[in-house]
This record gives structure tokens, sequence and C-alpha cells, in this order.
């Protein structure tokens, strides 16, 4: 069976030559693999999440589209869209809110963390903090539920994530499927191999260090003048070099040839000049970018086509979700009202299987708090008088169901009509055996 793989791209930022080796290059050598089906997109609705400037908004969706593009992507292969151009992915997104656990969102790393550097700073825990980012898992999980694909290709700070919506999915399916898999689960799989790209300092290259070489901004000149940055040690031209553990080689051997990084480690060990190998770097690097960069231009001065292009990825990937989401609404019971049916006499023996117990059930009326004590067959057993507080009757449906008859005689209840005292009790000890 061919593996459906997915992946969003987060449209913050113009992306670095970080960005091109460790994640663009090798999602595109992946898609070309022969039995895979690969769906790529633009998380734009997550970018909404971080940034509430719609300018940047724009160009950066379109800098990273052009920037796929350009680098190689086949749109004819690739199923290439915008998440914003699916509406399913939100409506899925509600279906699925409800059947997630508050608790499991209040886990999550994105949310934690911002909860973690709150209270470091004496706010309140949810200060700052949007239902967007709360809800980030939520609408990642539709995204790759909506295809049902069964490989997600993440770094590592998204493992999470990847579980969350597995949760979700086997939840769903339990809920609604019937006995049928109405959801794939999917699986995180982490790049182990792919090179992260030092930076100009050495560490890894990130726009948050503010070491990053441009990949395609700037033109050639931009990118001479980044690797010139690039630090080296202080041997001389002429003095031995130790190629190993230099950040200008990882960077050279990004883009070399088996032979090309046999040369210039030779020729570093035989005392090559950094700004010689820096030279040599740029013009391999280039040789490389160069004709991409020319086609990202090309782009960018043409959006239409950008826009063209996902709003064709939008079309096939439509056709996937919307034959999805008409099974789900149905599902849940998101149905047309035609074949009139009768809930009560059809569901019956289901119901009955897992309500054997007697229920507590608590509301609200005309701002006042009530609970009710019904049998297995919707009888009212007890009915309480209304009360000011919600936690008041929270408080005695507790009691009634730990201590049984025993809290009776303080409980502000009445028995229900014709149910006599013995009936009660035996329900309540029912419930006091079922808790224990
Ligand atoms: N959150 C991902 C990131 O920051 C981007 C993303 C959004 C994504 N939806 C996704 C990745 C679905 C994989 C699958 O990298």
């Amino acid at each position: 069976m061919t593996q459906r793989v997915l992946t969003g791209i987060t449209t913050t930022g113009t992306p670095h030559l970080g960005n091109y080796v460790g994640a663009i290059r090798p999602a595109i050598a992946a898609s070309r693999e022969s039995g895979v089906e690969s769906f790529f997109f633009l998380a734009d609705y997550h970018a909404l999440i971080k940034c509430d400037e719609p300018d940047r908004i724009e160009r950066s969706r379109l800098e990273i589209a052009a920037t796929w593009l350009a680098a190689g992507l086949d749109t004819q292969r690739v199923t290439f869209y915008r998440q914003s151009d699916i509406p399913e992915t939100t409506e899925l997104t509600w279906l699925l809110t409800c059947v997630t656990a508050k608790g499991q969102m209040n886990r999550a790393h994105a949310y934690k963390a911002a909860t973690d550097a709150n209270e470091a700073a004496g706010e309140d825990i949810d200060a700052n903090i949007s239902m967007g980012l709360y809800s980030y898992p939520i609408l990642m999980a539709a995204d790759i539920l909506l295809f049902n694909a069964h490989r997600v290709p993440v770094g590592r700070d998204q493992v999470q994530h990847i579980e969350m919506a597995r949760d979700v999915a086997q939840r769903f399916n339990h809920l609604f499927g019937r006995g049928r898999e109405l959801f794939v689960l999917p699986r995180a799989e982490v790049e182990e191999d792919v090179a992260t790209l030092p930076g100009l300092d050495g560490r890894k290259m990130s726009k948050s260090y503010d070491n990053t070489i441009p990949l395609f901004e700037g033109g050639p000149k931009a990118l001479k003048e980044a690797v010139a940055r690039i630090v080296t040690d202080s041997r001389l031209p002429g003095e031995a070099k130790d190629p190993d553990g230099s950040s200008l080689v990882t960077i050279h051997d990004a883009f070399a040839s088996t032979e090309q990084r046999a040369a210039l480690r030779a020729d570093l060990r035989a005392g090559l000049a950094w700004g010689e190998a820096k030279a040599r770097s740029v013009a391999l690097i280039e040789s490389h970018v160069g004709p991409m960069r020319a086609r990202y231009e090309e782009l960018m001065a043409h959006p239409e086509r950008v826009e063209e292009a996902l709003l064709e990825g939008a079309r096939k990937a439509r056709a996937v979700a919307l034959p999805l989401m008409r099974e789900l609404r149905d599902a849940v019971g998101l149905r047309a009202m035609v074949a009139v049916s009768r809930p009560a006499a059809k569901q019956a023996p289901a119901r009955a299987a897992g309500k054997a117990l007697p229920e507590f059930k608590q509301y609200r009326e005309n701002g006042l708090f009530f609970f009710k004590l019904t049998a297995a067959d919707d009888r009212v057993l007890l009915q309480s008088a209304g009360l000011a507080e919600g936690r008041e009757a929270g408080g005695w449906v507790k009691r009634l169901k730990t201590e049984g008859a025993a809290a009776l005689a303080e409980a502000p209840v009445q028995r229900g009509e014709g149910v006599d005292a013995a009936e009660v009790e035996a329900a309540l000890s029912a419930l006091v055996a079922a808790q224990a």
C-alpha cells in the first residue's frame, strides 16, 4: 500500500541555508521516492497564532511557497497547498476539540513553556496566552487526520504533537467508528541523519541566534559576505589546519561530492588559507543555489503563478478531505434529516448496557442549581431543591455517592413520585459499591 506522508511548513520568517539543508532538500528528495504519496502544506492558520501582522503573514507565505517551488518541489507528484485553503481543517478541528481532554492540552510543551515563563515572572499563569496557542495541537491533529497520513516527518520538538494526534484519533475511532477505523493512526518520523547545519558562530544555524546564511535573499553578494563571517581558527596561510570540527567544512560538505569533500580536507591539512577555503565554498554553494535563486526571483516577480500552483494543490487536497469530512459528520450525528430515526427506541439497548447503574444528573434552572438521581429506566428517585451555588449541588452529589443513605437525612432532597425509601437506599448502595 502506498504510504501517505504529510508535513506542515510553518510560514514565519525567511528561509535560510539551514532550512534548505535540514528540511526543504530532504523533504523534496523523500517525495521523489516510489510508494509514497506526499502532502506538503503551508501552515498559515498556525502562523496566525504567533503573528498579528497581516503584511508579514502575506509576505512570508509567498516567500516560503516560492522557495519550495524553486527548490524543485514537483507539484505533479506532491499535493502542495495552503492550510487556509482547506476549510475542512477548521471543521475537523472542532470535532476533535470536542473529544480532546483539556488536561492533555495543559501538558502540551508550547503551552507549558508559556505558563512556566509566566509563573517565573510572577504573572497569572495564562497571561498573554491565546486559545490559539492552547489549542495548537488540535489544529495540528486536524491537519494530519484529515488526510489520513501514515507518516509525519517533523523535528524532535514536534513529536509530542504527533502523539497527541494519535491519541485523539484513537479516541475518535473508539467513540464514533462503530468498529471502523475512521482515522489512520499517524506516526512521527524524526530524521536522525539529516545534518543540522552550524551557523556562522558554530551553534546550530537559527534565526533566533542571528547566525544564519541567507538562502536567496540578497543574492550572491549576501552569500559571500555571510560565508566570510564564518568563525575559523587563526591559523595562517601555509599552516596545516584541522578540517574536523570546522563549521566552514560542515557547511561546505552539505553541498559537496565525496571527491570535493576529500579535496578540501587534504588542502586544508596542506595549508590552504581559510580565505581560499571560503571562496571555494561560496563558489560551490552558489553553483547549487544560483539556479534555484533565479527561479525564486522569477516566482517572486509573478506571485500569481505561485497562487495558481497552490490553488491547484488545494483542489487536489480537498478532493481527499471532503469525502472523509462527510463521513465524519455522519459519524458524529450531523446528518441530513431525512430518514427520521427514533433515537430513544433504537439506542435503548446500547445505552442500557452502560447505564445499568442509577445516575446523578446536575442541571441549572432559573439561576438555581439542581441535581437528581435517576434509575436505569430514567425514573426520578431523588430530586433536589434549588441551590444557590453549583458547588453546593456538586458537594451533595459527592456525599451521596460516597456515603450513600447515611447522607440522606441532611441532604436537601425529596423522593420521586411513588418511589419508596428502600429503592432509594438500594440505588445509593449500588453507587457506593461502584465507587469502591
Ligand atoms: N507545528 C509544525 C512546526 O512548527 C508545523 C505543522 C503544522 C505541522 N501542522 C502540521 C507539521 C502537521 C506536521 C504535520 O514545525
